[in-house]
């Protein structure tokens, strides 16, 4: 049975409420909205907003800002968990954001973003990340991990369908998957302590893994 934070997504057209249910399907979404912690949370590329809608699901107390450079996915968020009084959806860039609202997270999650932004780039954007967390604050990093296995190859090659011909999904840069141990570097390198990396791939047919840090 479907998740009933999806409800949320009953307005949007039948296109799009799919590509929302396979999202919830295909990704440990649940266990990474499980591992969120305080009540202001910053959603970092985040889609048609199926995290959003978990993380405020049941928990009046939140608050959610979630951020994509695509207008056309940030409109469909804002017409559907962005009803909710306690989310906000923004087309803007983290860096800008990071400037505008330095501090102001207690939980930072990045959920499949990574892999689709220039590996050089991902320095300055895990500082903003971090500048945007409050000291204490929990950072979430979901990504694919480089394992060397079937399922890395295989989910390569979904998101460079799913950049490249159904161009449903933006990519700033690149397309590519890291170790953990490269993982481990980048967000230390920010200025985070990582206190956990460990693989949700059972079950699924992509090599997730999540990193849990927090910002000293
Ligand atoms: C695979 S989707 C994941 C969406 C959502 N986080 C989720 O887990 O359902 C990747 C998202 O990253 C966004 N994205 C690409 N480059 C980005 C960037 N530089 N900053 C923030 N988001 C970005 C894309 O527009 C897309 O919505």
């Amino acid at each position: 049975m479907a998740h009933a934070s999806l409800k949320v997504f009953d307005a949007l057209p039948a296109k799009e409420r799919w590509f929302c249910r396979a999202r919830l399907e295909l990704a440990p979404l649940e266990a990474v909205a499980a591992k969120a912690s305080g009540n202001d949370i910053l959603d970092v590329g985040c889609g048609h907003g199926v995290l959003a809608a978990l993380l405020l699901h049941e928990h009046p107390e939140r608050r959610v800002v979630g951020i994509d450079p695509d207008e056309r996915k940030i409109g469909w968020a804002n017409e559907s968990v962005g009803k909710n009084a306690n989310a906000e959806f923004r087309a803007v860039t983290l860096e800008a954001l990071a400037a505008e609202r330095p501090a102001s997270f207690d939980c930072v999650i990045i959920a499949d973003v990574l892999c689709l932004i220039a590996r050089s780039t991902w320095p300055p954007f895990l500082d903003a990340a971090r500048r945007l967390t409050r000291s204490g604050g929990r950072l979430l990093l979901k990504d694919a991990e480089n394992d060397g296995s079937w399922r890395a190859i295989k989910a390569l090659w979904q998101e460079r369908l799913m950049v490249h011909v159904l161009r449903r999904t933006v990519s700033t840069g690149g397309i590519g998957f890291a170790t953990r141990p490269e993982l481990t570097r980048y967000v230390e390198g920010a200025g985070f302590v990582v206190d956990d990396i460990e693989s949700y791939a059972r079950g699924y047919t992509a090599p997730h893994v999540l990193l849990t840090a927090h910002a000293p």
